[in-house]
C-alpha cells in the first residue's frame, strides 16, 4: 500500500500553500511564491486544473463498504450510476417510478461534492419486464413516459444524461431492437422529449466500440450526430465508453475520433473506461487523447477496484482489489497533471455563446444574498461550515448567515465575516469555495452590471451545472447563459 494513498486530500495543494503563505506573513516570515500549478494529488482534483472532471461507476450497494466509499468520495469528482438509474430500476412497473437506489447514489455525491451523470433513459437492455414485452406506438409512448418521468425526478441536478446508450451495430448499422422497431426517429424523438423534460441539463448519445476512427460503427453514430447537428435535433455530447476490455484495445486513432467528433459541436467524453490489465500505456494514452481536445470534458472509470468491475477477472481498473493505486493510476495521474488548463469555449449549458466583458457596478459594502437567475436558489455553505476549502452550493434561500455574503472595497465577497469566496484555481470547472481572507487575486470578484460574477485572477464567470438543492458553484467562461447570472441583494 502506498502512503500517499491516505495522506490525499481534495484540498488545492495552491490553497494549502496560500493558507501557510498567509501565516507565515503574520509571524514575519519571507517565503518564495509557490507554483499555481503544483501537481495535484487526487484524480479530480488533477482533472480540475484543465477544467475537466474524473469520475467513476459506483454501485449503491457498495457505498456501505468504506475502502470503496473513501476512495470514490476523495479520488472523484464526477458519479455515474453503474445501474440504479437504467429503465429497470427507475420504472419497475409501467407508471410507477422507483428512484431509492439512484437517489441513494446523487445524495451520496452531492453531499461529498460530487457531480453526477444519468445513465441511461432508452436503451435495449436492463428494460423492466413490462417493456421488453411492448412494441409499436404503445413501446414508443412508454419511453416517452419513461424519459419524462425519470427526468423530472432529476430535473436542474444532474451534469448530463445518456439519453440513448448503444444503439448501433458493430458495421455501423443501427441495432435491431424493440426501440428500432418503432421507427428510425426514436432517437430524435428520444433527445425531443428529453430536452423539453429538462433544458439545463446536457444531452448524451454513449456507446462502446467507437473509439476507432475507422472502425464502422463509429462513423455510424458520427454520421446521425452530423445529421442531427445539421437538423436542428438537440444534442450536447457524446459518450466514448472506452471499454479496452475483452479484446479491445487503445486504438493510435483515438484523439483523430474524439477530435472529429468536437467538430461536430458536440462535447466529448470517456464514460465508461476499463482496460484489460490496467496498461498503464493505454491509460495513459486514453487520457492524454482527452487532454489533447479541448472539448473531451471529463474521464469516467467504470468502477473503483478491480473487485468492483464487472470484468473483474481482467483487472482492468486503478485501483487493486485492497484498494491500492495501480501503476495505471500514476500514469493517469501524471497525465492530468501535465495538462495546461484547458481553452475550450464549450458551453456549460447547451447552445451557449460567449459575451463581452461587462463592467463592475455594485458597490462595495452592498451584498446580502446571492440569487441565482436560473435557479432562483442561493449560494449557500453547506451546513453553515466555516472550514476552508468548503465549496460553495445552490440552496433554497432562508435568509441565514451561510447565505449571507458582503461585497468588501477590495473586491472579496465575504461570509461569517473572515472567510471569502475562494476560486481554488483558474481553469474551467475550478471550483468555488471559502477561504480565510488572504487578500490574493483568486478571492476578488467583480460584480458585474449583466449579473455575472467574474474572477479577477481567472476572468471566469461564476457558474452551475443545473438548479437545484446542492448543485455546486465552479468558474466557468463567461458564455451569456442565465446559469452564470446571479443577483447580489
Ligand atoms: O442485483 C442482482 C442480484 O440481486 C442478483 O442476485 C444477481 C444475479 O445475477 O444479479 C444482480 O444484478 C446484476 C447487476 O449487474 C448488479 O450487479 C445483473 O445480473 C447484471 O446483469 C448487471 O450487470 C451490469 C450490466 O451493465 C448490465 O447490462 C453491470 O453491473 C454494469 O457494469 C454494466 O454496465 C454497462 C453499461 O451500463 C453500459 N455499457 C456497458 C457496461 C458494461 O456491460
Amino acid at each position: 500500500m502506498e502512503k500517499e494513498a491516505f495522506v490525499a486530500t481534495r484540498t488545492p495543494a495552491r490553497l494549502l500553500l496560500a493558507g501557510a503563505v498567509a501565516a507565515a506573513a503574520a509571524f514575519g516570515v519571507i517565503m518564495v511564491t509557490p507554483d499555481a500549478n503544483a501537481a495535484a494529488g487526487t484524480l479530480g482534483a488533477a482533472a480540475a486544473q484543465s477544467g475537466r472532471y474524473f469520475g467513476t461507476a459506483v454501485a449503491a450497494s457498495r457505498l456501505g463498504d468504506s475502502t470503496y466509499s473513501t476512495i470514490a468520495g476523495r479520488e472523484f469528482d464526477m458519479v455515474t450510476a453503474e445501474n440504479e438509474m437504467k429503465p429497470d430500476a427507475t420504472e419497475p412497473n409501467r407508471g410507477q417510478f422507483s428512484f431509492s437506489s439512484g437517489d441513494q447514489i446523487y445524495n451520496w455525491a452531492t453531499q461529498r461534492g460530487l457531480k453526477v451523470r444519468g445513465h441511461t433513459l432508452a436503451w435495449h437492455s436492463q428494460q423492466p419486464g413490462w417493456m421488453q414485452s411492448l412494441s409499436g406506438s404503445s413501446l414508443r409512448q412508454a419511453m416517452i413516459d419513461h424519459i419524462n418521468g425519470v427526468m423530472a425526478h432529476y430535473k436542474g441536478k444532474l451534469a448530463a444524461w445518456d439519453v440513448v446508450n448503444e444503439a448501433f451495430n458493430e458495421d455501423g448499422s443501427r441495432r435491431s431492437s424493440n426501440l428500432q422497431g418503432t421507427g428510425n426517429d426514436w432517437i430524435e424523438v428520444a433527445f425531443r422529449t428529453a430536452r423539453s423534460a429538462d433544458p439545463s441539463v446536457k444531452l448524451c448519445y454513449n456507446d462502446y466500440n467507437i473509439e476507432n476512427w475507422s472502425y464502422g460503427k463509429t462513423q455510424g453514430v458520427y454520421n446521425m450526430i452530423r445529421d442531427f447537428k445539421s437538423r436542428g435535433v438537440p444534442i450536447d455530447c457524446v459518450g466514448l465508453q472506452t471499454h479496452f476490455t475483452g479484446g479491445s484495445s487503445l486504438p493510435g486513432n483515438f484523439q483523430t475520433t474524439l477530435s472529429s467528433f468536437a467538430a461536430l459541436g458536440v462535447d466529448v467524453a470517456l464514460t465508461e473506461v476499463d482496460v484489460t490489465n490496467a496498461s498503464t500505456s493505454q491509460y495513459a494514452g486514453l487520457t492524454q487523447a482527452c487532454i489533447n481536445v479541448p472539448r473531451c470534458i471529463g474521464i469516467t472509470v467504470w468502477g473503483v477496484r478491480d473487485s468492483d468491475s464487472w470484468r473483474s477477472s481482467e483487472s482492468p481498473l486503478l485501483f487493486d482489489n485492497s484498494g491500492n493505486k495501480k501503476a495505471a493510476y500514476t500514469s493517469v495521474l501524471n497525465a492530468l497533471n501535465s495538462a495546461s488548463p484547458n481553452p475550450t469555449t464549450s458551453p456549460t449549458s447547451p447552445g451557449t455563446t460567449t459575451s463581452p466583458t461587462p463592467s463592475p457596478t455594485v458597490s462595495p459594502g452592498g451584498g446580502g444574498r446571492i440569487v441565482g437567475a436560473q435557479s432562483g436558489r442561493c449560494v449557500d455553505v453547506p451546513n453553515s461550515s466555516t472550514s476552508n476549502g468548503t465549496r460553495v452550493q445552490l440552496y433554497d434561500c432562508n435568509g441565514q448567515s451561510n447565505q449571507a455574503w458582503t461585497l468588501t472595497s477590495s473586491k472579496q465577497l465575504t461570509v461569517y465575516g473572515s472567510r471569502c469566496l475562494d476560486a481554488a484555481g483558474s481553469g474551467n470547472g475550478s471550483a468555488v469555495q471559502i477561504y480565510s481572507c488572504n487578500g490574493q487575486a483568486n478571492q476578488q470578484w467583480n460584480v458585474n452590471s449583466n449579473g455575472t460574477i467574474t474572477g479577477v485572477q481567472s476572468g471566469r464567470c461564476l457558474d452551475v451545472w443545473g438548479t437545484g438543492n446542492g448543485q455546486q458553484v465552479q468558474i466557468y467562461d463567461c458564455s451569456g447563459q442565465s446559469n452564470q447570472r446571479f443577483a447580489l441583494n
